[in-house]
């Protein structure tokens, strides 16, 4: 079953398998979206039934949605839970601030929405997502399907004055169609492949009309647990200043590889 898995599901495996340690009975917490974010969903749901846990989940996208309950997490609503105590999540890219690029999957509105309304936001991530500089994976913003493409020219305009060294951007696509996000909008990606000063960037895109949200989170994240895939865990937290290092076995019998054939 394992020796089905790639090094990099590994690694996003182990980084989930140890963020679900951060979860405690009674808590709020917020589930990200994504590949990595499915482990820590499919984790939690496993301690959920087999060992007790007993919390309440917010997720970010309908994905998670489905798969929370589809595990057996209790499911409320942002507006339910109010304040949460924790989010995790995964990421595109992390710099060694904790900064990210977000919404490879197309969820960041939900995802810094929650995120934003979190005591604490853990990461997990393959170590394949630290960058030195934040860029090169094309920053998803969000945009509002009314003149889309006048927004998109504007944002492109913008970007002559950024401290950023590509310009284009593109309509994320669902085949033939534009993707359409949990709140009917659409995802234009910028290629922007280094971004100088993210903070700047992020304020000027969101001053923008029909930008709905970008995917920079900055100052938001307050740790980030990254895995290898040999198995080893780093987690960084950014308050603490602490670095804690660990490695996590595989069990042969872990049904939830198998899971994931689905
Ligand atoms: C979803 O919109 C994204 O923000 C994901 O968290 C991000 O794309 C990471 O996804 P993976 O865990 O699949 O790499």
């Amino acid at each position: 079953m394992t020796g089905e898995l790639s090094p990099i599901d590994k690694a996003k495996y182990v980084a989930a398998r140890r963020a679900a340690d951060y979860v405690e009975d009674g808590m709020r917490v917020g589930l990200g979206t994504g590949s990595t974010a499915a482990w820590l969903v499919r984790c939690l749901g496993e301690q959920v039934r087999d060992g007790g846990l007993n919390f309440k989940g917010v997720p970010t996208s309908t994905r998670t949605a489905d798969l929370a309950r589809e595990v057996g997490i209790e499911v409320i609503s942002l507006d339910e839970a109010k304040w949460l105590d924790l989010t995790i999540d995964g990421a595109d890219e992390f710099d060694g601030d904790l900064n990210l690029i977000k919404g490879g999957g197309g969820a960041l509105l939900q995802e810094k929405i929650v995120a934003t309304a979190s005591d604490q936001m853990v990461v997990i991530a393959d170590i394949g997502k630290e960058v030195e500089h934040l860029g090169a994976f094309p920053l998803p913003i969000e945009v509002i399907p009314f003149g889309w493409q006048t927004t998109q020219a504007l944002v492109e305009e913008t970007l002559i004055s950024m401290d950023v060294l590509g310009r284009q951007s593109s309509m994320r696509m669902n085949g033939d169609r534009p993707f359409i996000t949990d709140e009917g909008n659409h995802i234009l990606d910028l290629h922007l492949q280094r971004i100088g000063n993210p903070r700047q960037l992020s304020l000027v895109l969101n001053q923008m009309p029909g930008v709905v949200e970008n995917g920079l989170f900055i100052d938001i994240c307050d740790a980030v647990v990254i895995g290898y895939g040999d198995g080893r865990v780093e987690v960084r937290d950014i308050n603490e200043g602490t670095v804690e290092q660990d490695r996590l076995d595989f069990l042969e019998t872990d049904n939830l590889f198998s899971d994931l054939a689905e």
